[in-house]
C-alpha cells in the first residue's frame, strides 16, 4: 500500500506575527514538492494570518477541547480553530499529557471534537525513557494509541505521530532497528482495531527529526512522514525534511 508521505512542522509555543514570512517560505518549498503532503501546526494566534498567505500547504492547530463551546477560560474549540482557517489539529502531544495532565479518554474525546468539526487529526503516542529501558515501549505506546484512538477513526482524516518522549528535542533518536519496530507494532495495533483501513492510515515518527536523518527515518517501510519540532521553524532546516520525503516516494 503506498501512501503519500506527510510532513508536519509544530511550532509549539514560538511564532509572532513577524514569523508570517517564514511560513510563505516553507509554502514556497512545499509547493515545489507536490508528491508530499506538508503543514504547519502553529500556535493559535497565527492560524488566520498563515492560511491567507499560504497555498500549497495545510494549516493545523496543536490542540483543541473537547466541548464545542462552555465556560472553559482560555480554552479554544475546534470549531473556532476551524474558524480561524485551520484544516488539522494535533491531539495527544505528550508535552499536554505531561503539563496539562491529559489522559487517553481526554485524547480521544479532543479528536471526537476535531472530527465533529471537519478537522483532520494527528494523534501523538509515546513512551518516556524508563518505559523504554524496562523493555516495554511497544506494549505501552499500542495500549496509549488503542486507548487513544477516536471511535470510527479512518486515514482519510487521521494520521499517528510517534514520538517518544525521550527524543524530543534532545537530538536523540531510537535506533532504526527500534523506529521499525515500533511503527510495524503501531500498524498491528491499528489493524487489530480498525482491519485493512490500517494500511492506509499515515504513521509519522517525529522526536528530533531533522536535515540529517530524515531521508534514513523516511525510508523504513511503516514511516509514512515526520512531526517535526525545532527543524520546522525555518524554511533552510524544514526543506531538507520535505526534500527527503519527495525523495523516498
Ligand atoms: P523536535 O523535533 O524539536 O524534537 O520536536 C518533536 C515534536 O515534539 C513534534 O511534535
Amino acid at each position: 500500500m503506498s501512501r503519500k508521505k506527510l510532513i508536519v512542522g509544530n511550532w509549539k509555543m514560538n511564532g509572532l506575527l513577524a514569523q508570517v514570512a517564514e511560513v510563505g517560505a516553507i509554502d514556497k518549498v512545499a509547493a515545489a514538492h507536490p508528491g508530499v503532503e506538508t503543514g504547519l501546526c502553529l500556535p493559535a494566534t497565527l492560524i488566520h494570518p498563515a492560511r491567507v498567505s499560504a497555498r500549497s500547504i495545510f494549516i493545523g492547530a496543536q490542540d483543541c477541547h473537547m466541548a464545542d463551546s462552555g465556560a472553559h477560560t482560555g480554552c479554544l474549540s475546534a470549531a473556532m480553530l476551524k474558524e480561524a482557517g485551520a484544516d488539522s489539529c494535533i491531539v495527544g502531544h505528550s508535552e499536554r499529557r505531561t503539563d496539562q495532565h491529559e489522559s487517553d479518554d481526554d485524547v480521544a474525546a479532543k479528536a471526537l471534537a476535531a472530527r465533529r468539526n471537519d478537522l483532520n487529526i494527528i494523534l501523538c503516542v509515546g513512551e518516556s525513557e524508563a518505559q523504554r529501558d524496562a523493555g516495554h515501549a511497544e506494549a505501552v505506546v499500542s495500549d496509549q494509541l488503542l486507548a487513544s484512538l477516536p471511535d470510527g477513526a479512518a486515514a482519510q482524516w487521521l494520521s499517528v505521530a510517534y514520538e517518544p518522549i525521550w527524543a524530543i528535542g534532545t537530538g536523540r533518536t531510537p535506533t532504526m532497528e527500534e523506529v521499525t519496530r515500533m511503527h510495524r507494532s503501531l500498524r498491528d495495533a491499528l489493524r487489530s482495531r480498525i482491519g485493512d483501513e490500517a494500511d492506509a492510515m499515515r504513521i509519522l515518527y517525529g522526536g528530533s527529526m531533522n536535515g540529517a536523518n530524515a531521508a534514513d527515518l523516511l525510508a523504513i517501510a511503516d514511516v509514512d512522514g515526520g512531526l517535526v519540532g525545532g527543524a520546522s521553524l525555518t524554511a533552510e532546516k524544514f526543506a531538507p525534511i520535505i526534500q527527503a520525503a519527495a525523495a523516498s516516494g
